[in-house]
């Protein structure tokens, strides 16, 4: 081992991962808006295959998740892991590794989705080539990951480093399980599961992708960076340990309240929607935890606008994650499954939550891995941030309108028995609530030009003496 590589932390890898947050950041959302566009103006489809809503759809939600989320939760996750356990990541080369390995699972993900290649499970499209690499990259992240807590410096292992841990450990379980299928060419396979086996497994893997992947390893950046940026401990200890294996037992059995009046066993979606409405509890301790941090420091709500970042996500942490219990209940979900109140579920969870706690932890992140005090202007974050909050808002707004006026269209009946309204009556009456979630989501992705101009003028001021003199271990 050499010098450098005792006394300094590993700033390279979280630099890369940084500023690939905020690239794919831009390119997920701009697809984001171009397909909800394409719900407006149906001609922008362009009449082509590789154009079409149906293929753009999947490169949509795998650019934010995978390329997006993703890197932002590589970048965090090495960071924070080094800082609390005092030790320099276990191996430069198999970082390095992790970051090309996933730029790649991503820039093939890139060319495939748009040519058709899918295994049509959703959130898990992508063919087994790629699966297969995604593995890993994956088990390679788990090394330097683990690898690192390991050797740390201090006694205990941070409770962010817990929730990282739980992300990287059941995501790895979740992919293979999930997209364990038989290879008939290069790019076509079979899933080894078929009818209701298969959906259970699908939706097992689904939500424990939102609750793994969209929410324990954003929970473990919630818990370095509120602390961190204002200035507090941990509100409580002892509850985000009641909090942790909370979460963890109960998520994993959820996953049915996807599947409430299909040919899924009837006491499978029961248990699912209980344990939903379960889950309510571990998730209002997490976000309560990470509010309260801020006592005795809400006054710097005033003036520091990365903590209205993270404070703000957290806000709509516990507004998601009461939606979702509510929406698990079987007569609520009767009404709302298949209507755009579940896509705005799905962005309040996705843009007021994982995209705001992902900015607010880069801003914090970026000038220190750069070496500079802050970042370059701390009005522009101002205006990112009022630029997110209203785009999320007008998104979630316009999808609750659109979705309960779309459940309650169809299901109206007339005294005879038949319906009263037909489809493209419904889908008239949304036409609105398209157009305003499309503003919103331009609202959005305007913010993350900003954060990109933010981010060029700080990395350009920066030099590499100046992160060398930064990445030393205090
Ligand atoms: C500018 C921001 C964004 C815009 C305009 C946008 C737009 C859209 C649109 C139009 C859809 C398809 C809805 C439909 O089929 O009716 C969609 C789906 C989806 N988006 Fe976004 N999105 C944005 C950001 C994000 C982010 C940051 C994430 C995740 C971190 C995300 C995750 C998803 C997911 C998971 C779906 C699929 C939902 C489902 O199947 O129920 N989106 N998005
Ligand atoms: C206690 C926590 C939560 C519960 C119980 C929950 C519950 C639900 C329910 C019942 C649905 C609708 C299923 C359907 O009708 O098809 C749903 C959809 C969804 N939720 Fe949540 N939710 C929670 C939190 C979150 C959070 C925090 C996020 C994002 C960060 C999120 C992302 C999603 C996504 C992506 C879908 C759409 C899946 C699809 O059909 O493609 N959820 N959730």
């Amino acid at each position: 081992m050499s010098t450098a590589s005792s006394t300094a932390y590993n700033y390279k890898v979280v630099r890369q991962f940084a500023i690939m947050t905020v690239v794919w950041g831009i390119v997920g959302m701009a697809l984001g808006v171009l397909i909800a566009a394409q719900l407006v103006w149906p001609e922008l489809n362009f009449n082509l295959p590789w154009t079409s809503f149906g293929r753009l759809r999947p490169l949509h939600t795998n650019a934010v998740i995978f390329a997006f989320g993703g890197c932002a939760l590589f970048a965090t996750s090495y960071y924070a892991v080094q800082r609390t356990s005092q030790a320099r990541l276990i191996s430069d080369k198999l970082a390095a590794f992790t970051f090309w390995g996933w730029q790649l699972v991503i820039l093939l993900a890139a060319i495939t989705l748009p040519l058709g290649y899918t295994s049509s499970k959703e959130y898990a499209e992508l063919e087994w080539p790629i699966d297969i690499l995604i593995t890993i990259v994956w088990v390679s992240y788990a090394i330097v990951f683990f690898g690192t807590v390991v050797k740390r410096k201090v006694k205990h292992i941070y409770v962010g480093n817990w929730f990282f841990g739980a992300f990287i450990l059941t995501v790895a379980l979740l992919h293979v399980v999930n997209n364990l299928e038989i290879p008939v060419t290069l790019t076509k396979s079979y899933s080894l599961y078929s009818g209701a086996t298969d959906a259970m497994i699908q939706w097992w893997y689904g939500h424990n992708a939102v609750g793994f992947f969209l929410t324990a390893g954003f929970l473990g950046m919630m818990y370095y960076f509120v602390p961190k940026q204002a200035g507090r401990p941990v509100y409580s200890y002892r509850l985000s340990i009641v909090h942790f294996w909370a979460l963890i037992a109960v998520y994993i059995w959820a996953g049915p309240h996807h599947l409430h009046y299909t040919a899924l066993p009837d006491w499978a979606q029961s248990l699912g929607m209980v344990m939903s409405l379960i889950l309510l509890a571990p998730s209002w301790g997490g976000m309560i935890n990470g509010m309260m941090t801020l006592s005795g420091a809400w006054h710097k709500l005033r003036s520091d606008p990365i903590l209205r970042f993270l404070v703000v996500s957290l806000a709509f942490y516990g507004m998601s994650t009461f939606e979702g219990p509510m929406m698990a209940i079987k007569t609520v979900n009767a009404l709302s499954h298949y209507t755009d109140w579940t896509i705005g579920h799905v962005h309040a969870g996705a843009l007021g939550w994982v995209a705001m706690v992902s900015i607010g932890s880069l801003y914090h992140l970026i000038p220190k891995v750069f070496g500079r005090e802050q970042m370059h202007s701390l009005g522009l974050i101002n205006a990112h941030f009022w630029l997110a909050t209203i785009g999320t808002v007008l998104y979630i707004a316009s999808m609750w309108v659109n979705g309960i006026t779309q459940g309650l269209m169809w299901r109206a009946v007339n005294q005879d028995g038949t319906l009263t309204y037909s489809f493209v009556e419904a889908l008239e009456a949304g036409h609105m609530g398209f157009v305003v979630r499309m503003i919103g989501g331009l609202v959005f992705l305007s913010g993350m030009f900003v954060m990109a101009y933010n981010t060029f003028r700080t990395v350009r001021a920066s030099v590499p003496a100046e992160y060398e003199a930064a990445a030393q271990i205090a």
